[in-house]
Parts: C-alpha cells; structure tokens; sequence
C-alpha cells in the first residue's frame, strides 16, 4: 500500500463532527494519517497499522457512562506519542487513572481563552507569545484529577486542565477542539506534536504520484480498465493518473446525459482525446434521459430516475469496450470515512447522491480508486502534478445529476436550453469579475414561474431565475456569497437582456443548513 512507505499517524475516531479536520490539518503538515473508528481499532489492528503516533479524536458521549467508548489497553504501551482531544483527553485521563465528572455548571462550548501555567512543553511552542490564546472548546463533561504522571500546562476558565501532559511518556491532552479555525494557533500545535513524534513530512503529491502509479502497475498488470468520466475534477484526475500508469489499457466512458452546462461535453472529450490522448467512448444518451425524465417532479424520482439510466448507459458501453477486469473510480477520503464512519454514515437521507455505486459488483468487476486517500484539495494538487490544466482543475463541483436538479419541477428541453444560457451568462460575469475562485459553487437555477415583465414597450410572461452562489470548505455547510449590489444589478440586466425565456432575477442568500446548496 502506498502510505506504508511513510510514517503513519492514527487517527482513533470516538465520534466527532470535525474528527475530519485533524485529518485535514495533519496532511497539510505533509504527514500521512488515517481515521479509524474506535470499534474497529483492536490490538492485532495497532500492530498491524504500527502508527508513529496516535490521536484520539473528541466525541459526544461520557465517559463516566458504563459502555461508552474506549480505545484499546494496548495504545498506552506501544511506546508513541498519543494526543488526546476533549473526549480524547477524558478517556486517556479516565483510562489512566485521573478522574472525570460531569455536570457541575463547568460545561463550555463555543470560544474561551487559555492562559498559560509556568510549565514548559515543546507541544505549546509558538503559542502564549502574547499571553493567552483563543481555542474552541465543546464539551460537558470535565477533567477534575489529572493521571498520575501527567501536568497542567494550560488552564481556562470552565477547563482548569485544558492543556495536560506527561512529558515522559509524551502523553498530551486537551480539552480544546485544536483543529477547527476558532482554534488559531491550533495547527501550530499539531505542527508540535507531528514533530515531537518525529515525523519528517514527506507525504507530498510528487511522492503520492510516483507511488500511485506503481500501485496500479501492480494492481492491474496487463487487465483493462474502464472508468466513468464525469467530467468533474476526481473522476478526471484518477483517469489521467490511471493511463499514466497503464496507458490505452484504459478506456474512459463518458456518459452525457443531456444535462451538462453549456460546453461541457465537447471541452471533456476534447481535452481527453486531443489532448491526453486517451480513448474515449463518448456516449450522448440525452433523448433518453430527458424522455425519461418527463412528467417528473419529484426530486427524488428525478435523482434515482438519472441513476439508474447512468448505470445502465454505462454498463452497455462498457460491454462494448469488452473484457474489462476493472473499474475505475474517483471515490475520494471523505465518502471513504463516510462509509465506515462511527456514526454510520449521516442518519437522514436527506438527497440521493448519485455515483456509480453498485456497478461493481453487477458487473463483477475488481474496483481501482487511486485516490481514496486524498481530500478534494489534495486530488486538486495531484492534478496540478499531473499537468491537467488549472480552469479545469480549478473547476466548481458539479452534481451527478446536473441541470435536472436546478430545474424545480418537471425538466423539458425548452427550460433546459434556457437554463443553460443564464447560468453561461452568470458564470461569464463572475469571471469577469475574479470570483469564480473565490466561490465553491454558483450556478442558476431556473424557477418554475413565469412572472409578468415589461421589455421595451410589451408585456414579457416568462421565467423567473435564481442565482445561487457559495463559499464552503467541503460543502457539508456553507455561506452564501455577498456580492455586492451592483453585481447583482448588472448580473440580472445582462441575463434578461441576452437570454430569451427569463424576465426575472432572484438572488438566493440562503445558507447550508438550513438549505442544501443544490435546490433539489
Ligand atoms: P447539497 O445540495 O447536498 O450539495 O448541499 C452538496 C454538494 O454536493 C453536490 N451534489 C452532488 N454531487 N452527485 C454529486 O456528484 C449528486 O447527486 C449531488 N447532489 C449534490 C452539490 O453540487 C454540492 O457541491
């Protein structure tokens, strides 16, 4: 496996809504890590991982509560360095004999400040220059008897041991969530403690390339491969990568379902065939996916109407391709944590996201994803390494489904047409403005409503349109974007004038949640 030629850092998972950004914050330190579920992680599994360090994430449950997570004995006596963070610090002061309660009015959550006490600890360098330091804390329960062996080294008002450690063991615990931005100084401190472990931070893209590529040498030997293209940044690095490693053993089928923005289809196969050079199936199946979608409303019927024809295109060209042993896809960290993740995976189906689960084992086919290691902005980097060009990897997340799902209500070719135009126009002026890097996502929508105008001496009845724009991390939350009123203005007069079919502009300032980014 490829991350096994690097220090491997473990991440045991109790439970926490941001266990994610401990991974985000230590690969940006170039140390390669992995979150693993607490359930999952026994003895035999922590010797076999043989981590250099481990952290334990926070979680929602008590410790004081018979039956509440724990992790494995062992972990304390592998001789590495562990971090624990707020309900990781209570089960390592818990497990080794501090004590922990609950209650008591000294529950905190939200911003608070830690001042230092008159120890010392490398974990803690950079930090305190100017007195105390801002953090993030989220907790109900607290510690009130440190572990034998272990120290105060920071203190906050409702956490009188907020930063704790047993030098000798290399033993660190926080009752703070280091990890999350309300955390400034945070990265400085796992920066710290990545050090301390002794980690030399060679996880980089030009590493993870080479690797990646003799991986799928080894994996595939003299097979073919397909892979669903979707003309989206994952699925289109993973094939670049992929045919690096084997060449025209791989072949891509791209399924345009009609519902791509305007120049979207010809600049995939363009840049994949005249460019890389990669062969291509490039199936234009859009009479059956807008026939099909006919008289649906339903957003759900649409997303799993779209799915199930995705999957049927797909297996019917790649039966032409013949004899694949392989699939190729471009399953990314997160929807790999997702799966395997301690709370199971978000409860509430809250939309039917469409990929191509499923596939594999209809098909009977062996899965090759290059990059389930990686998050999206490292999948971007690996891109750059790869030479794909920067607007495409640049490029806004576009859903599986794509228009169908900006087009409330039934979708027909007319309000298709009409869509595409004002969304051109809109991208069009937030590129000419400079936002578009600036925005996760903006797209418009086109309502089903038509209002009444008045173009010019005459009356207009026709449709009214939404922009959406975005900021986000990782697009589980997000902010609307505050342009400002006069591009607003200019955005509307400019998509009423040039596109025929819209009278109306709306801005959407709904932020994520309440509302999801997509309107369906
Ligand atoms: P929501 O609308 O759930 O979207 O806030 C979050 C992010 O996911 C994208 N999205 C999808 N991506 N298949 C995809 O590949 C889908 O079915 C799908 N639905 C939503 C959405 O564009 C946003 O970036």
């Amino acid at each position: 496996m490829t991350a096994q030629h690097h220090d491997r850092l473990l991440i045991i998972d109790f439970g926490s809504q941001v266990t994610q950004l401990i991974a985000r914050r230590l690969r940006e330190l170039n140390v390669y890590c992995e979150i693993h579920p607490y359930q999952t992680v026994t003895d035999a599994f922590l010797v076999g991982f043989a981590p250099r360090a481990i952290i334990f994430s926070g979680g929602p449950d008590s410790v004081t509560r018979a039956g509440s997570p724990r992790p494995p004995k062992s972990a304390f006596s592998l001789g590495v360095p562990i971090l624990g963070i707020c309900y990781g610090q209570q089960v390592m002061m818990h497990e080794l004999g501090g004590l922990v309660e609950s209650g008591d009015g000294t529950a905190e959550f939200g911003r608070a400040f830690v001042t230092p006490t008159d120890r010392k600890s490398h974990l803690l360098d950079g930090w305190f220059e100017t007195g105390r330091e801002q953090v993030w804390m989220s907790h109900g329960d607290h510690v009130s008897r440190v572990a034998p062996g272990f120290e105060v080294y920071g203190t906050s008002p409702g956490a009188p041991f907020a930063i704790t450690a047993d030098p000798d063991r290399n033993f660190f615990a926080v009752q703070f969530h280091p990890e999350v931005h309300h955390t400034p100084k945070g990265s400085k401190l796992y920066e710290n403690f990545v050090r301390l472990a002794g980690f030399k931070g060679d996880w980089t893209m030009g590493a993870y390339r080479d690797e990646a590529i003799a991986k799928i040498r080894a994996q595939v030997g003299t097979a073919k491969v397909i892979c669903g293209l979707s003309g989206g940044v994952d699925s289109s690095v993973a094939a670049v990568l992929i045919h690096e490693a084997i060449g025209d053993q791989l072949t891509c089928v791209f399924v345009d379902h009609g519902l791509l923005r305007e120049g979207e289809a010809s600049e995939v196969v363009s840049m994949f065939r005249d460019h890389y050079n990669i062969p291509l199936v490039h199936a234009d199946e859009a009479d059956l996916f807008i026939d099909a979608l006919a008289g649906v409303s339903d957003p759900e019927i649409k997303r799993k109407t779209i799915g199930r024809l995705f999957i049927d295109v797909f297996q019917k060209h790649a039966a032409e391709v013949g004899g694949a042993e392989f699939l190729a896809q471009g399953t990314l960290y997160p929807d790999v944590i997702e799966s395997v993740s301690f709370s199971g995976g978000p409860s509430v189906t809250i939309k039917s996201h469409h990929n191509v689960g499923g596939l594999p084992e209809k098909m009977g086919l062996k899965l090759v994803e290059p990059l389930r290691e990686l998050f999206k902005d490292e999948v971007r980097a690996l891109g750059r390494e790869l030479g794909l060009p920067a607007h495409f990897i640049g490029r806004h997340p576009f859903p599986g489904p794509g228009l169908a799902i900006r087009c409330p209500g039934e979708v027909s070719r007319e309000k298709l047409a009409i869509l595409r135009r004002a969304d051109a126009v809109y991208l069009d002026q937030i590129r000419r403005h400079g936002l578009y890097d600036e925005i996760w996502q903006a797209f418009a929508v086109i309502l089903p409503v038509r209002t009444v105008g008045v173009m010019g001496d005459g009356r207009s009845y026709d449709f009214a349109c939404a922009l959406r724009a975005v900021t986000s991390v990782d697009g589980m939350t997000a902010d609307y974007y505050p342009f400002c009123h006069d591009f607003l203005g200019e955005t509307a007069t400019r998509i009423i004038n040039e596109v025929p079919g819209i009278n109306r502009v709306t801005y959407d300032v709904t932020s994520k949640p309440p509302g999801t980014i997509e309107w369906e």
